[in-house]
């Protein structure tokens, strides 16, 4: 395991191009497999889990070239994915191996997605049970991977959900685009939009009611292979806007982000804390409106995060954490997700700000984190625990400190920012 030592830093000075979405490059690439004809998708996620994503589809007979962060997906056509000759690995990706059960659930074969320690004790019944319903079977150990999937000719479904998930909500539009008939997902607030935006880009039509809490579509619809640019990643963003607003004296200009409302919740989190943030809009394409970031650093204040605000904010938890490390308050209410992602974000965020020196509680559904006015000691070592936002929030935290901090498996940044250390020693004075 790997240990960095990051610097203090008085603030945070540039402007730069963080990479491509990676929630937004998964689902590019599974649809334009299930497309008819070739796919040229540029500013690819450069990351370890959008390219689990591609390994299990080039394993399930997809032809795929990769040029830099152009990938070209040559789509087999809805429903012709071939039957894979070993266990698709989706290393560390939920997002990977929750909406393959849902497009693995429609083909007519036997298929196993495995992946790593982490993603082996995630929870699986949320995806298994709708899908189930649909009339696959999918064995599993205890509701966590391995998970083999019996896939067949499905039926229908509407399922009500009582936790947001876009994973979950992906899975079974998925399924349901290979159905006859209309599938439909009730969630009890709107998650991130971009399975339905891409599936629009491909050609296809979903139908959004309710604020977008009611999400069908119609199956089955052919798809046709389509040449999209990926926006920049607003989770990966959001360690630089946090960085920025914490230090005073700090701009940050952050090119060409994606803003799908459904994702931004931490603009109006940092204005509120006190930060300048501005937007210079870049329009829109293929459904996701684009622009540039620019964040200055001016108070530190308290910050409250309620259970409301957590479905648009879930992946910028740890950023907002980090907060905590220069002077603010932290506390967060309704997100016990967190504890079901890469590791349990609750615990290892506690875990870790209190190693470098930062007062921080667990809640059952959230943490306190700072005190007003007291800043990161330094020293640590914090534990990322192997999961990426925590590396990159220990970063941030790390930048306030009176003395150089320790991180203990920086390395899993490689998840979905293998650049961000570099980018780091670029932005900071
Ligand atoms: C994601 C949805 C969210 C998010 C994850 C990516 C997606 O997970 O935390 O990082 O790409 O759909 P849930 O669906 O579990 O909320």
């Amino acid at each position: 395991m790997s240990t960095t030592t990051i610097p203090p830093a008085r603030y945070v000075r540039g402007r730069i191009k963080v990479p491509g979405d990676k929630a937004i490059s998964h689902r590019y690439a599974i649809i334009a497999a299930l497309a008819a004809g070739p796919s040229r998708l540029s500013n690819y996620a450069p990351g370890a889990d959008c390219h689990s994503t591609l390994a299990c589809l080039r394993a399930l007979g997809v032809s795929i070239i990769e040029d830099g962060t152009t990938v070209t997906v040559m789509g087999r056509g809805l429903g012709r994915l071939a039957p894979p000759s070993g266990p698709l690995d989706a290393g560390n990706s939920g997002t990977t191996i929750r909406m393959l059960s849902g497009v693995l659930a429609a083909h007519g074969f036997t298929s196993t997605l495995v992946g790593d320690e982490s993603l082996s004790r995630r929870p699986m019944r949320r995806v298994i049970a709708p899908l189930e319903s649909m009339g696959c079977r999918i064995d599993s150990r205890d509701g966590c991977p391995p998970l083999t999937i019996h896939g067949t000719t499905l039926t229908p479904i509407t399922h009500v959900s009582s936790t947001p998930s876009a994973q979950v909500k992906s899975a079974i539009l998925f399924a349901g685009l290979h159905t006859q008939g209309t599938t439909t997902v009730v969630e009890p607030a709107q998650t991130r939009d971009h399975t339905e935006q891409a599936l629009r880009a491909f050609g296809g039509t979903v139908r959004v009611e309710d604020d977008g809490r009611r999400v069908s579509i119609d199956g089955p619809q052919a798809l046709s292979g389509q040449q999209l640019a990926v926006p920049g990643d607003f989770s990966s963003a959001a360690f630089w806007m946090v960085a920025a607003a914490a230090r005073r004296g700090s701009r940050v200009e952050l090119e060409d982000v994606g803003l799908n409302p459904t994702r931004t919740a931490l603009i109006d989190v940092l204005r509120r804390f006190g930060a300048r943030v501005t937007i210079e809009p870049l329009g829109e394409s293929a459904g996701e409106p684009r622009g540039t970031i620019t964040v200055e650093g001016d108070r530190i204040g308290r910050l409250d995060i309620a259970p409301e605000e957590v479905p648009g904010l879930i992946d910028e938890l740890p950023a907002v954490a980090a907060l905590a490390g220069h002077g603010a308050e932290i506390s967060v209410r309704g997100a016990a997700e967190l504890r079901v992602k890469e590791t349990d974000r609750i615990a290892a965020l506690v875990a870790g700000l209190r190693a470098l020196g930062i007062a921080a509680d667990e809640r059952p559904d959230g943490f306190v984190a700072g005190q007003a006015g007291r800043s990161t000691v330094g020293a640590g070592p914090a534990d990322a625990r192997g999961d990426h936002r925590m590396a990159m929030a220990f970063a941030i935290a790390a930048l306030a400190g009176q003395s150089p901090s320790q991180i203990v498996g920086a390395d899993s940044v490689v998840i979905s920012y293998p650049g961000f250390f570099d980018t780091l020693g670029r932005l900071v004075a």
